[in-house]
């Protein structure tokens, strides 16, 4: 049997085997970010994962950069998740809600008020575009978020949890992978400041640490994730010492008692396969020994190299991005060793059920 199927226990989770169904934004939800019916066949269909880790949940307006995004930001927002999430659970499934906030990748023209988004500092992506489709557009020069704006986004993140556990969620993942918000304060790239929110990795790693103590005071530590790309310049998040940075970030996550810890491969752009991606690569296996927790290992995974670093004691879990687009019932294909569809990017964030739940289970 692949050491993929083999049941695992981590707290309070009893997971029925190691394939992690990775987060993946499909633009499908409400123009109000409320969740729906669709979403629900969606998931309903991919529970048989040991664990889902839902697409990238904002919390708050602002903190969001496309349309058609799922919120957890309004008590609206609770009822459709927990059909979700009853229906995941009906299956014998586990799906933690992964939350989000884009800062700088944001734009105007999804802002409530119109006004540029807030990033660490006000420095603009420069070497990506935004797709407000079918236009690309260039990024604009963020405002610095204030001491207060800070604050005020650390809430953010605390009531989304709260209303996540509300909703049924098994747990939360917190998104500082991407080069969305809490992964540009870590970034000198994008971190110029020089207030307790800047200066060396200590200082820039003080919002996810805000973050997270805010989470953990709505959720169980046990059931907090947190999901990091450490070698990943997409969007423009670079540092001059990258594998030092991510030492110490990992590092300072270790004897918390956290979920998890989920890492991004160094092969993986954003949502894409970049084998230039990474012009400094901080391995999985390096960053391992700083973590005590489990860890999930995403990015390119086929089940070879899923078995190869669940034998090597690198990873303990496996992240499948796109190939659970098109595969709802991957842990079916790998358990028969059945070969696995292909996905198709057009339907990524077109909306609607083709390429998204049309996708079937291998005849
Ligand atoms: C359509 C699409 C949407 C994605 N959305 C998210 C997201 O919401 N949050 C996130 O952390 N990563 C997101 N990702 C990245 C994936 O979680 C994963 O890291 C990446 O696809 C590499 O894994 P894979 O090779 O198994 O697909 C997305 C990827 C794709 C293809």
């Amino acid at each position: 049997m692949s050491s993929l199927l083999s049941p695992l226990r981590l707290g309070p989770w009893a997971l029925r085997n190691r394939v992690v169904m990775a987060p993946l934004t499909r633009s499908r939800a409400e123009a109000d970010a409320s969740a729906n019916e669709l979403m629900l066949r969606y998931y309903e269909q991919r529970a048989s994962a040991g664990l889902i880790v839902s697409e990238g949940i904002v919390v708050s307006p602002q903190g969001a950069s496309y349309r058609n995004v799922p919120g957890l930001f309004s008590d609206a927002h609770i009822a459709p998740w927990s059909a979700i999430t009853e229906a995941v659970h009906r299956r014998g499934g586990l799906i933690v809600a992964q939350l989000w906030h884009v800062g700088r990748q944001s734009h105007s023209s999804v802002q409530p008020d119109g006004a540029p988004p807030g990033g660490p500092s006000a420095v603009p992506i420069t070497g990506y575009s935004y797709y407000a489709r079918p236009d690309k557009l260039r990024f604009e020069t963020p405002r610095a978020l204030s001491t207060q704006e800070i604050r005020a986004i650390v809430g953010d993140f605390a009531a989304a949890a709260r209303r996540a556990i509300m909703a049924g969620f098994d747990g939360v993942e917190i998104h500082g992978a991407n080069g969305y918000l809490i992964d540009q304060f870590l970034h000198r790239s994008a971190n110029r400041r020089t207030d307790a929110y800047g200066g060396g990795p200590a200082g820039r790693s003080r919002f996810l640490h805000e973050v997270l103590e805010a989470v953990s005071v709505e959720v169980p530590t046990a059931r907090i994730g947190v999901r990091l790309s450490p070698s990943s310049t997409w969007m423009d998040v670079d540092d001059a010492d990258k594998p030092g940075l991510f030492s110490h970030v990992v590092s300072s996550l270790s004897g918390k008692g956290l979920g998890y810890l989920h890492l991004v491969e160094p092969n993986i752009a954003g949502a894409t396969d970049a084998s230039d991606a990474a012009p400094v690569r901080v391995d999985t296996s390096t960053l391992r020994p700083l973590f005590d927790g489990a860890l999930i290992s995403t990015g390119g995974h086929g089940t070879p190299s899923a078995e190869t670093l669940l034998a090597a004691g690198t990873a303990d879990l496996i992240g499948f991005g796109r190939p659970f687009i098109a595969n709802p019932d991957l842990v079916e294909r790998i358990s028969g060793a059945l070969p696995w569809a292909t996905p198709q990017p057009r339907t990524f964030y077109s909306g609607g059920a083709e390429g998204y739940t049309s996708y079937p289970a291998y005849a």
